[in-house]
């Protein structure tokens, strides 16, 4: 079943409980979280204190995306805050095995994430030990931005690495994802569908939820027919 993943970014920051309630209620399985520091990334956005206060506003998994330099620093905050995955960029880590494993130390799923430009080879080594794969599909830093179309090959190449080596992480996907490109991202493998833009820039983000959702599972087909 492919999930969707509401990203907080694009909500109003006055009414998050609010905003996450409502995705709640209308089907979304994950909460995505981007963390930005203003170094890796061109942007700030938020730190554990704001993860502790949506922890307790929903039971639904929280995604921590870190777009921070040296994430090792943070991730104990943001578990002990309520992080229930912590994806971390390969190209922040230099000892990106220990960085994964002391996510996982921690009781929380980690996850691995490849900016557009940076090659899947970098996950060789690693790809059996996360739960998921973040493919960027933009440029990270804001949302709002237009989906990259090149992108898609990279999942569909990441989805066959997968499967030739019998393992099981998950394939996310973050950055311009709307209506439009949608079936094509779950054609080529996509499962977790982190969207913001889409959702809360619509005047009905539960309905936006709810529309996601069926298309999504219209476009998915049998995994076993795409080996
Ligand atoms: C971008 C963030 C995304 C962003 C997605 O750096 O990682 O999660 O919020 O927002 P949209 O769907 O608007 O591109
Ligand atoms: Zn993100």
């Amino acid at each position: 079943m492919v999930q969707i993943a509401p990203s907080i970014l694009a909500a109003d920051f006055a009414n998050l409980g609010g905003a996450i309630r409502l995705v709640e209620s209308a089907g979304a399985e994950v909460i995505h979280v981007d963390v930005m520091d203003g170094h890796f990334v061109p942007n700030i956005t938020m730190g554990p204190p704001v993860v502790a206060s949506i922890r307790k506003v929903t039971s639904l998994p929280l995604d921590v995306h870190l777009m921070i330099e040296d994430p090792d620093a943070y991730i104990q905050p943001f578990v002990d805050a309520g992080a229930d995955w912590v994806s971390v960029h390969v190209e922040t880590c230099p000892h990106l095995d220990r960085t994964l494993q002391l996510i996982r130390s921690l009781g929380a799923k980690p996850g691995v994430v490849l900016n557009p430009a940076t090659s899947l080879s970098t996950l060789d080594e690693v790809l059996r030990i996360v739960d998921h794969v973040l493919v960027m599909t933009v440029n990270p830093g804001f949302g709002g931005q237009r989906f990259l179309p090149y992108t898609l090959e990279k999942v569909q190449r990441l989805r066959k690495v997968i499967q030739h080596k019998g393992l099981s992480a998950k394939i996310e996907v973050d950055g311009g994802v709307s209506l439009e490109n949608v079936p094509d991202l779950v054609k080529s493998g996509a499962q977790i569908l982190v969207v913001g833009s889409q959702i809360f820039g619509d005047p009905d983000p539960a309905a936006a939820v709810k529309k996601l959702k069926a298309l999504a599972e219209r476009s998915a087909v049998d995994p076993q027919s795409l080996a």
